[in-house]
């Protein structure tokens, strides 16, 4: 491969990941222009460019040197490590979003009492290595059916007994009548990349963007309370505070006795807890969303 200067992350062009592929990389500040086909995104500003694929042929490309990082659900990547090439990828951040299982499901009619249910069935799947693991795992012989699309039709078309499918709201399944048994795998997507990464220009952008995915994902989700209390009360508020963060306690101006208290609180703040923060003594109460973070 020549030396490139100029990084290159592959994501998946139209599906579950993609919009919040293109969020995450919109926070870290990565702005792009489209060519004309759609399939590549120039960056403008930072030394960073995109290409839009389907997310199957995402480690192939990085391990064909095409690009050099790219966005996966962890379905994908532990199936692409099973055709052992395992060494030319690696995980390097977990994003938090996409999350899914890789699951069994059966027609809603079949009866299902554990994993020895699936003995001598036929189960279609595009993961093919994920369910032959697993099957192996639990000791269960069963045929393993390779589709690479509309994996859910198969046991109505009577390819098929039963599926191994990703899993998110559940509603291709009820849409095909069939019924979620068994787990295989629990997802999310990961920022995956060459193993060893590119040693060139491309390892600042590298730790541009990790810095930023970090800023992005380690506040994802959090808010940021202020409030006032009597300094007598601060015990019961933070003992109220959902995620035990560890607050900030100011003493106010010319108010001996009062104090301003800020915390990070890693998940929402509903009205509960809030109404629950109140009764332990605060007053005027702020929940500000947090956008990103640098330490
Ligand atoms: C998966 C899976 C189902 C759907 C399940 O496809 O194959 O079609 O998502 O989601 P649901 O439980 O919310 O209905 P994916 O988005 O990975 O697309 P792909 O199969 O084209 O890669
Ligand atoms: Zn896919």
């Amino acid at each position: 491969m020549m030396p490139r200067e100029r990084l290159r992350i592959a994501v998946q062009k139209s599906g579950r990941l993609s919009d919040p592929c293109f969020d995450l990389l919109d926070r870290c500040g990565l702005r792009f222009r489209r060519s004309r086909d759609g399939l590549f995104c120039y960056g403008d500003g930072e030394p960073i460019d995109l290409l839009l694929v389907r997310d199957d042929d995402i480690p192939g490309m990085i391990g064909q040197g095409v690009c050099d990082l790219g966005i996966v659900g962890r379905n994908v990547l532990a199936e692409f490590g099973g055709n052992g090439d395992a060494n030319a990828l690696r995980g390097l951040r977990d994003l938090g979003f996409g999350r899914c299982r890789l699951a069994i499901a059966v027609p809603q009619d079949r009866v299902y009492a554990g994993p020895a249910s699936l003995a001598g069935l036929r189960i279609a799947t595009s993961y093919p290595n994920l369910l032959r693991g697993w099957l192996d795992r639990q000791g269960i012989g069963a045929a393993v059916v390779t589709l690479s699309g509309s994996v859910e039709i198969a046991p109505r078309l009577g390819t098929a007994d039963a599926i191994c499918d990703l899993v998110q709201s559940g509603a291709t399944l009820i849409a095909n009548h069939l019924r979620e048994v068994d787990c295989v795998l629990d997802s999310e997507a990961v920022l995956v990349a060459a193993d060893p990464l590119p040693a060139d220009g491309r390892r600042d952008a590298i730790e541009l963007l990790l810095r930023r995915v970090d800023g992005v994902t380690r506040v994802r989700g959090s808010r940021l309370l202020l409030l006032q209390a009597a300094r007598d009360c601060v015990d019961a508020i933070v003992a109220a505070l959902p995620g035990a963060p560890r607050p900030t306690v100011l003493q106010m101006d010319g108010e001996p006795g009062r104090v301003m208290l800020q915390a990070l609180c890693p998940d929402e703040l509903g009205w509960r807890q809030l109404e629950a923060i109140q009764r332990a003594g605060a007053r005027e109460l702020f929940v500000l969303p947090v956008e990103r973070a640098l330490a």
